[in-house]
């Protein structure tokens, strides 16, 4: 029996990979490297001394799918892979509906052909949109602003049709707020292309001298210091979730949505001051305009995750920046590591 885990060369789905493998999990990866590198799963090898079958197949060819579920005893299914820049996805909304959701659908008809029908899906605090009231729980409105989300809201909708359909689906629908941190060994972690979106990895690519300053989007919101407030959730305690994520759809059928989330809001103001004492310097920066599209404050209420999963995020925000500054120092091109710094 193994676990398949699509997008497992990624960011979010290498951490996961390895606490599977570490847990005694046989696991079989599917990924195109469409933003990510080889690199990875090597490196997933050598922390946890394991190894695995993987194949460099795109989800969306629906025979290369079909050659995995024969070649392999397949028992559930984590599924990462999915395009996920919001700004890309307004550029580009059919490839991202054709990818996030084509993609899901084939994989949900190839593991019905195979009577498959346990998985846990990798949804996002994304599909709270703007949220009404925080912490956010589970049963919150839902809606999203950008393609990105809505393929998450419609993904998350298609599977609760599923399990309508048939009750023998079991199937976790995963809400991840903001992860951020690496692997303690520093060799895998987060490794985007080109300038990050996102702020951690602006953060430490700003502390390996990459990039000059952070540019803070406002500081006019209704929070503490003005700054946006996240619920920044380290990668190791997120993946761990996938496992007790697994351990519930395993045992019984159903659809159900989980925050992983820590349920503690930080601001960006505070996020600089976190990394700068794991880093030891100072990371210069200036308040710049809002992003359009930002909301102000989002964090979670993890109560469910703790109640039906017996999950919940042990590693705080000192841990976080630690744990991001060893894998970009140690990494300072990512996966690159050959190139020279740029
Ligand atoms: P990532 O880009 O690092 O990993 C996704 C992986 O999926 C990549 O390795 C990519 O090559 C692969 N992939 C994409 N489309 C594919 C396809 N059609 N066929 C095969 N492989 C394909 O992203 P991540 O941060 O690890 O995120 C994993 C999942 O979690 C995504 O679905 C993302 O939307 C979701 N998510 C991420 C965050 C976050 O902040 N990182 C937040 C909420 C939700
Ligand atoms: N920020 C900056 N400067 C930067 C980058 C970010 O000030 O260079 C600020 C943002 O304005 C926000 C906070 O840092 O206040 C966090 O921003 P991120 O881009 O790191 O994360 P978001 O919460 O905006 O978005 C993330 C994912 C989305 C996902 C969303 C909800 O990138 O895909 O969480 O789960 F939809």
């Amino acid at each position: 029996m193994a676990i398949l885990v699509t997008g497992g060369a990624g960011y979010l789905g290498s951490h996961t990979c390895v606490e599977l493998l570490n847990a005694g999990y046989k696991i079989v990866i599917v990924d195109n490297f469409s933003n990510s590198k080889p690199e990875s799963l090597k490196r997933i090898k050598n922390i946890t001394g394991k190894d695995f079958n993987f194949y460099n197949i795109d989800i969306l060819n629906k025979d290369s799918l079909r050659e995995v579920f024969s070649e392999n005893n397949i028992d559930a299914v984590i599924h990462f892979a999915g395009l996920k820049a919001v700004g890309e996805s307004v550029e580009a909304p059919l490839k991202y509906y054709h990818n996030n959701i084509t993609g899901t659908i084939i994989l949900c008809e190839v593991m019905e052909e195979f009577n498959v029908n346990r998985i846990v899906f990798s949804s996002s605090a994304t599909v709270y949109g703007v949220p009404e009231t925080v912490p956010i729980l589970e049963d919150s409105t839902l809606y999203a602003t950008n393609p990105y989300g809505r393929t998450k809201l419609m993904a998350e909708e298609i599977f609760k049709d599923m399990y309508k359909s048939n009750p023998n689906w079991s199937i976790a629908l995963l809400r991840y707020f903001n992860p951020i941190g690496a692997h303690e060994s520093g060799e895998i972690g987060e490794d985007p292309n080109g300038i990050p979106n996102n702020l951690m990895p602006y953060i430490t690519q700003v502390g390996v001298g990459k990039l000059n300053e952070l540019m803070v989007f406002g500081n006019d919101y209704a929070t503490s210091d003005g700054t946006g407030v996240r619920d920044y959730i380290h990668v190791v305690d997120l993946a761990l979730g996938h496992l007790k994520a697994l351990e519930k759809v395993m045992q019984e059928p159903g659809v159900e949505a989980y925050n992983l989330g820590t349920g503690k809001g930080y601001s960006v103001l505070e996020m600089v001051s976190a990394f700068e004492k794991a880093f030891g310097g100072n990371i210069p920066y200036k308040i710049v305009e809002r992003r359009a599209g930002d909301i102000g404050e989002c964090y979670a209420d993890p109560t469910k995750a703790k109640q039906q999963l017996d999950w919940f995020a042990t590693r705080g925000i000192d841990e976080m920046c630690k744990d991001s500054w060893r894998w970009q120092s140690k990494n300072p091109n990512g996966y690159a590591k050959d190139l020279k710094l740029v």
